[in-house]
C-alpha cells in the first residue's frame, strides 16, 4: 500500500489583503459563518480525498510533516484548534512522534494563549511573515500590521526559544527610492535567532499597483547574491533557491516537495501530489472538488531534475546513463563559471549564483538534449 505521510492544509482568511499577494485568500465577512463553511469544505474535501486515495491504492501513515499555510492561519484561533483536533482524530489521522508541524503566523495576528493551545496539539515550528523591517516599504505593500508588531512578534518567538523561520522578500517596490538595505534588516532579524530564513524574490503581474516602482533586474540580482553571501557567512546553508537554514533545520515539509515525494493537501486552492502515481491535484476555491492531472513519465522526469537542481538534493551525474559524459562536461563548464560544484561522488549542486539563473541552466540541459 502506498502511504501519505505529509499534509498541507490551506487556511484561506486574512484580516486585510496585501497588494502584491496572489495566494488564495479572502477577508471574512462574518467570521463564525465563514469559518463554519470552511470547516464544512474541509470535511467534504477529506471525503473526496479518501476516494482519490482508495482509487489509487493509498492510505495514511502517521504524519511526519503537517503544514498549516495560508492566508493567515494564526487567525484560525481557538475554533481552529478545536476543529483540527477533532478533524484529525475523527479521521484517524495520527501525527508521528517526531512530526514537524508548522504554522504560518502574521505579525499582529496571534495570541500567546491560543498559540499554547496549538502547541498542545503538536505545533512545533512557526513561519513568520516578516517581509521587510522597513516600515515605509511595509506600508507601500499594504501590510496591515505596524513595524512595532513585527518586532514584538520576533521578540516573543525568540524569548520562548521557538523553532521558527522568517520570511523576507526581495525586489520590493520603492527599494531603490528608499535605498533599502536588506542586509542590515537581516542583521537585525538575526538577533532573534531564527533557525531558518525564506527569502523570496517578489513576483507580480504587469498591472501591479506599484509596477513602476519595482527595482531593476540588476538591483534584484545584487540583493539576492548579497543576501545569500551574508546568510552563509552567518552559518545558514543555502539549501534551496529561496531557503536558508541552520544545519539540521531544513524544512522537512518543503524538502518533500523538492524530492518530488507524495504530499497530501486539503483546502481551497491547495495542491497535492501522489508521486508513485504521478498525480497532481488542485482544490477548487469554492467547493471541495479537485482538478486532477496525471504527469507523463517524461514530465515527471523533467520535474524531478528541476526540483533536484533547485535544492541541495542535487543531480547524480551517473544516473544519466549514456548521457553522463555530456552532463559531466556541462557540469565542468558551470563549475568554472562558479555556478555549480561537483562532489567526489559525482553529485552536481548549484551555488547561489547557479540558483539565480536556474532557468537558463535548465535550458542548457534542454539544448544538449540531456532532458526532453
Ligand atoms: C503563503 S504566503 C503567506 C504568509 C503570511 N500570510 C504573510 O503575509 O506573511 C507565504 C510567503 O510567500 C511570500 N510571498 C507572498 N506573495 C508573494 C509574491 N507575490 N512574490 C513572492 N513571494 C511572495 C511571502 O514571503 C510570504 O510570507
Ligand atoms: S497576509 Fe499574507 S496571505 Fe494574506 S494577503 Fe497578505 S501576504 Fe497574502
Amino acid at each position: 500500500m502506498k502511504k501519505i505521510e505529509s499534509l498541507y492544509l490551506h487556511f484561506p482568511f486574512c484580516t486585510h489583503l496585501c497588494n502584491y499577494c496572489d495566494f488564495y485568500k479572502k477577508v471574512p465577512q462574518n467570521k463564525s459563518q465563514d469559518f463554519d463553511s470552511f470547516h464544512q469544505y474541509l470535511q467534504g474535501a477529506f471525503k473526496e480525498h479518501e476516494r482519490l486515495m482508495k482509487e489509487n491504492g493509498y492510505s495514511w501513515a502517521p504524519l511526519k510533516t503537517l503544514y498549516l499555510g495560508g492566508g493567515t492561519p494564526s487567525l484560525w484561533g481557538m475554533e481552529g484548534k478545536v476543529f483540527l483536533e477533532n478533524f484529525l482524530s475523527s479521521n484517524n489521522l495520527l501525527l508521528a512522534p517526531d512530526c514537524e508541524f508548522t504554522m504560518e503566523v502574521n505579525p499582529g495576528a496571534w495570541e500567546e494563549s491560543i498559540l499554547n493551545e496549538w502547541e498542545s496539539i503538536g505545533v512545533n515550528r512557526y513561519s513568520l511573515g516578516i517581509q521587510s523591517l522597513d516600515g515605509t516599504i511595509s506600508k507601500h505593500l499594504d501590510r496591515v500590521h505596524s513595524i512595532g508588531d513585527v518586532f514584538d512578534t520576533l521578540e516573543f518567538f525568540s524569548k520562548k526559544k521557538a523553532n521558527f523561520s522568517v520570511d523576507f522578500m526581495l525586489g520590493l517596490p520603492f527599494s531603490k527610492e528608499l535605498n533599502r538595505d536588506v542586509k542590515s534588516e537581516l542583521e537585525r532579524a538575526l538577533k532573534y535567532s531564527p533557525t531558518h530564513f525564506s527569502v523570496y524574490i517578489l513576483t507580480v503581474k504587469d498591472n501591479y499597483t506599484h509596477y513602476s516602482k519595482l527595482p531593476s533586474e540588476e538591483w534584484i540580482e545584487k540583493e539576492y547574491l548579497e543576501v545569500a553571501e551574508f546568510l552563509k557567512e552567518k552559518g545558514y546553508l543555502h539549501y534551496e533557491v529561496s531557503n536558508f537554514s541552520l544545519p539540521h533545520h531544513e524544512s522537512q515539509h518543503n524538502l518533500r516537495y523538492w524530492k518530488s515525494n507524495t504530499v497530501g493537501a486539503l483546502g481551497p486552492s491547495a495542491t497535492g501530489f501522489l508521486s508513485e502515481e504521478k498525480l497532481r491535484y488542485k482544490w477548487k476555491p469554492n467547493s471541495p472538488v479537485m482538478d486532477i492531472e496525471k504527469l507523463t513519465e517524461s514530465e515527471f522526469h523533467l520535474e524531478k531534475i528541476y526540483m533536484s537542481l533547485r535544492s541541495s538534493i542535487g543531480l547524480d551525474i551517473s544516473s544519466f546513463g549514456e548521457n553522463s559524459i555530456s552532463l559531466e562536461s556541462i557540469a565542468e563548464s558551470w563549475e568554472q563559471k562558479g555556478l555549480a560544484v561537483v562532489d567526489q561522488r559525482q553529485h552536481l549542486f548549484l551555488t547561489s549564483h547557479g540558483y539565480l539563473i536556474l532557468d537558463s541552466l535548465m535550458n542548457d540541459l534542454f539544448n544538449l538534449k540531456l532532458i526532453k
